[in-house]
């Protein structure tokens, strides 16, 4: 089996190949980078979620509850951390429209027996002492986790490689078919002949095979690191998401007492470039909810770029000629969902059943649409 693409979900996916006895080369010119090596890591689907996007939703719970076995089941097999946090999520709204919108967000998420508790500015304040005073209300999502990137992908490719996956350094320029059946990929070394390839090479995706043809785009998001310095006001626990003046915003601890500031979010082709513009908002936001953060060290800028779908959920299934998977599309939610995309792909090179929440990411669905 070829894997294209060694970001977190084509690890997950290799992963998961390679455990379960298929040879398995994950191709990769930079092997756990791009959107994946960016990414804040939230797990909150809750807080994630809007009304409309129920299948979303029931997949990114689906996801939360697996993430816990997920990561303890990596860290045996890789023998090092995953990166995972079970502290929760606060949101926190600033301005009178801000708390309108979370009141919309949490009488949804109420209404689908999710469990949220609706704080006061001050009842905030006490859970997380970092937030500042002019947050005004919002809430608590205590099942929401959180994984360090960067630590998960060391593990997963450790996991990987240890399972018998290999990992080759090199692009791949394009699945190749015989009208009816994959036949193997083109790297930059000449073609590989393969009758099974995972395509899940996130904003790359749509370029490699014509199946995918306009199903998946960027969306470029810029991220700062920020870590504590000695005498500054200790880092919150939970990660934030925040409402300021209508614009989101999210902060996200690691271990270490780094902060991970996220997100902006825009339609930008391929650019990759930091803007003066997004690391202004994003401290800007920050600082407004967190305001001993002004005292942090500055340590990271960066942008990746999300894999979009045309209606946010994820691509994963068979999709094309015969023999060519895709688990991709995961937007803002490659992280949450990687251990569920993983599943649903064992699953299908099994030639079993895809798990229920997993179907609505079925990709015929655009499939019948083009018809
Ligand atoms: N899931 C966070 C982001 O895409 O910014």
């Amino acid at each position: 089996m070829t894997v294209i693409g060694a970001g977190v979900i084509g690890l997950s996916c290799a992963w998961r190949a390679a455990q379960a006895g298929l040879r398995v080369t994950v191709f990769d010119p930079a092997p756990s980078s791009g959107a994946s090596w960016v990414a804040g890591g939230m797990l909150a689907p809750v807080t994630e979620a809007w009304p409309g996007e129920e299948e979303l939703l029931e997949l990114g719970e689906a996801a939360v509850r697996a993430w816990p076995a997920f990561a303890a089941e990596l860290e045996s097999a890789a023998g090092r951390p995953a990166g995972l946090r079970t502290d929760g999520t606060v949101v926190a709204a600033t301005g009178s429209g801000d708390r309108a919108e979370l009141d919309t967000l949490a009488t949804f998420l109420g209404r689908l027996g999710r469990d949220v508790q609706r704080l006061s500015g001050r009842e905030l304040r006490r859970l997380e002492p970092a937030l500042g005073p002019d947050v005004r209300g919002g809430l608590s999502v205590p099942s929401d986790l959180a994984v360090d990137n960067r630590v998960l992908l060391a593990a997963l490719r450790v996991a990987a490689e240890r399972a018998g996956a290999r990992v080759v350094e090199q692009p791949v320029r394009a699945v190749l078919d015989d009208g009816e059946q994959v036949t193997g990929v083109r790297t930059d070394g000449g073609d590989v002949e393969s009758d099974l390839v995972l395509v899940a090479a996130g904003a790359h995706s749509a370029a490699l095979h014509p199946a995918l043809d306009g199903l998946v785009r960027p969306v470029k998001g810029e991220i700062l690191r920020i870590a504590h310095r000695a005498g500054a006001f200790p880092p919150p626990q939970r990660t934030v998401r925040a409402l300021v003046d209508g614009r989101p915003v999210y902060v996200v601890p690691r271990d270490d007492g780094g902060l991970v500031i996220g997100a902006t979010q825009a339609e930008l082709g391929f650019d990759t470039q930091v803007t003066v513009g997004g690391v202004r908002d994003l401290l800007r936001d920050a600082e407004r909810i967190l305001p001993g953060i002004a005292e942090y060290a500055l340590v990271e800028s960066a942008a990746g770029l999300r894999p979009g779908s045309p209606d946010n959920l994820p691509l994963i299934g068979a999709l094309g000629p015969h023999g060519l998977l895709v688990a991709t599309g995961h937007h803002r939610n490659g992280m949450l969902l990687a251990p569920v995309s993983a599943d649903a792909v064992l699953a299908l090179l099994r030639g079993g059943a895809v798990p229920e929440p997993v179907r609505a990411a079925d990709p015929a669905r655009f499939s019948m649409v083009r018809r």
